[in-house]
């Protein structure tokens, strides 16, 4: 298992339901590398059936999947298992996305089941969390994100084996994000008053950018970012992985 404590920011690439052979070979030929500081994690996260194409192109970068079967193996069609994953040099996997939560009705019960089997094949959980707009109409952030945390935490965990990724849904792919201050307000709110992930890396996540990422990283308490749009932009990934 990759030691996270190592790193001093982790970035992450969600390619989503996106890709082809051809993009594939534009995007490599494009992504530049160089001068990436060695304290950065960077990790690619692309559909399954590209990751063997993506892992003889990463160089430093990591392989991470997007999600995991909550079973172990068996009768489930169409499912890819945690050793599946283990087994194609993925070292990270996105689980509880809000596209996974609100698209295919995932439960933090789920979640947490499959943070669990990635735990066993020694591959790190990226929990995405966050709150609806209505949610936070209401006032009710706090209360949603520390239900989601504990709720889809894995019985074993620690600051070393898990990563959280806050994801305030309204920011994902609207091109709003919260102002800097909200952010680093929530992500201290989540170190300091949540016993359970003292000492966690906490991500960032919604329409992050190659304008904004280097804002958001130096907030005091991010400790990376989790990137959709821009990271379909090999240009704008190298940046932000320099940001
Ligand atoms: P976005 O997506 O950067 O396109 O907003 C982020 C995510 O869904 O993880």
């Amino acid at each position: 298992m990759l030691e996270i404590k190592e790193f001093n920011k982790i970035i992450v690439a969600n390619w989503k339901l996106n890709g082809s052979s051809e993009f594939l070979e534009a995007y490599f030929e494009e992504l530049d590398l160089k001068e990436i500081n060695s304290d950065i994690c960077g990790i690619v996260c692309p559909p399954i059936t590209y990751f063997q194409n993506c892992y003889s192109k990463l160089h430093s970068l990591h392989l991470g999947g997007q999600d995991c079967s909550k079973f172990k193996e068996g009768a489930y069609t169409g499912e890819i298992s945690a050793s599946m994953l283990r087994e194609s040099n993925c070292e990270f996997c996105i689980v509880g996305h809000s596209e996974r939560r609100q698209v295919f009705n995932e439960k933090n019960e789920e979640i947490k089941l499959k943070a669990e089997l990635l735990l066993e094949e020694k591959i790190i959980p990226i929990i995405c969390i966050g709150e609806t707009f209505e949610q936070k109409k209401a006032n009710e952030t706090k209360k949603i994100l520390k239900e989601q945390i504990i709720k889809s935490l894995p019985r074993k965990t620690s600051n070393e084996l898990v990563v959280i990724a806050y994801e305030p849904i309204w920011a994902i792919g609207s091109g709003i994000t919260p102002s800097p201050q909200e952010i680093n307000n929530i992500h201290e709110y989540l170190k300091k008053e949540i016993q359970d992930i003292q000492g966690y890396k906490i991500l960032y996540g919604g329409s992050v950018n190659s304008n904004n990422a280097n804002e958001i990283m130096s907030l005091e308490n991010v400790d990376g970012v989790l990137v959709g749009g821009a990271s379909l932009k090999p240009k704008q990934f190298s940046e932000i992985l320099r940001a």
